[in-house]
């Protein structure tokens, strides 16, 4: 359905946990023991959120695959909201072990987050000695045969900036997007001005991208000659697209948050068993959808373990 500005909602990111196995400085992830709904509850949003007009629906975290039960929620949404595409957000960690349930559960689509190629950087980015292990959920993710697979990376200027090329070249060694978001202010954001390389700074480091339509509305896409993936740039910051937004998220505990940039949640659970009063919920949340956020004002957002990217 249609929001206040027109724009067509269609796209549920359902955050399955707070919780995750990273501690990623940019993200302001934070221990959290807050209650989690269950596979059955997540389904009977679901069911409520399609009737609403959702066609795509991703899960993320924190970090989903931490539960242990995140197979029978994909499964469980699945046969509740019969989206178009069920995808799902990683860290990769645990994908090798996880990844053919995920799929055999009926997951369409997976994005790995992978911000840096070196072990170290990546042991300082997340706290974890664990590049090998996210490359081997790479690998074991895209032997599953899923339709499509992408690796997010957010890159820091002096951090792991130096590691674009590398991190684009794996579209070009693997059939896989590789997709460099710009920072957002989240956590603790004390160095953000430093830290913020903008998209149009980036694309100035790769003279050999041509663009190509791409299908999804917030990323930009980029042919390489030689490449079996394509280069996106999804620029939240220099290239606000909130006016073609048409995501709205439900928390690990039952909050619907209508605009990632917006503090305002509300919550549904009251409604779980009472599924017209759900749908209406729904429907007035929809409706009165944000027009967007104000990073540009240097606005926080939540961290993003609460809220799912
Ligand atoms: N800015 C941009 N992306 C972020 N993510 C987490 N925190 C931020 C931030 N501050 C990304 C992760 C992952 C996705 C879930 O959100 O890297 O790709
Ligand atoms: Fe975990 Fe993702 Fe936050 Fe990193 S960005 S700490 S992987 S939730």
């Amino acid at each position: 359905m249609r929001d206040r500005f027109g724009r067509e909602i269609n796209y549920l990111r359902i955050s399955v946990t707070r919780r995750c196995n990273f501690h990623c400085a940019y993200c302001g992830a934070a221990k959290s023991d807050a209650r989690e709904l269950t596979p059955e509850q997540f389904a009977a949003f679901a069911a409520a959120f399609a009737r609403a007009g959702i066609t795509k629906i991703r899960l993320t975290g924190g970090e989903p695959l931490i539960r242990d039960d995140i197979a029978e929620i994909a499964e469980a949404v699945r046969a509740a909201a019969l989206p178009e595409t069920l995808a799902i957000t990683t860290n990769g960690f645990l994908l090798k072990e996880k990844a053919p349930a995920l799929k055999q559960a009926g997951v369409d689509a997976v994005n790995i987050s992978l911000d840096t190629l070196d072990p170290e950087c990546f042991r300082r980015m997340t706290g974890r000695d664990a590049l090998a292990a996210v490359l081997e959920g790479l690998e074991t993710a895209l032997a599953q045969g899923f339709k499509r697979v992408k690796v997010n990376a957010v890159l820091l200027r002096g951090v792991n900036d130096g590691d674009a090329e590398r991190l684009a070249a794996l579209a070009r060694d693997y059939p896989l997007d590789v997709r460099f978001i710009e920072l957002m202010p989240t956590g603790d954001g004390d160095d953000y001005q430093k830290r913020l390389i903008p998209s149009g700074e980036l694309l100035a480091r790769f003279p050999h991208l041509s663009p190509v339509p791409g299908e999804d509305g917030a990323a930009e896409y980029y042919a390489v000659e030689g490449y079996r993936g394509r280069i996106g740039l999804i620029s939240p910051v220099s290239k606000k697209f909130c006016n073609d937004c048409s995501r709205i998220r439900l928390l690990a505990d039952g909050q619907l948050k209508p605009c990632l940039g917006q503090k305002e949640t509300y919550d549904l659970l009251p409604y779980l068993n009472e599924p017209d009063r759900l749908y209406e919920a729904i429907c007035q949340c929809i409706r009165n959808k944000p027009a967007g956020h104000h990073f540009e004002k240097a606005q926080g957002l939540a961290p993003m373990n609460q809220i799912g990217g």
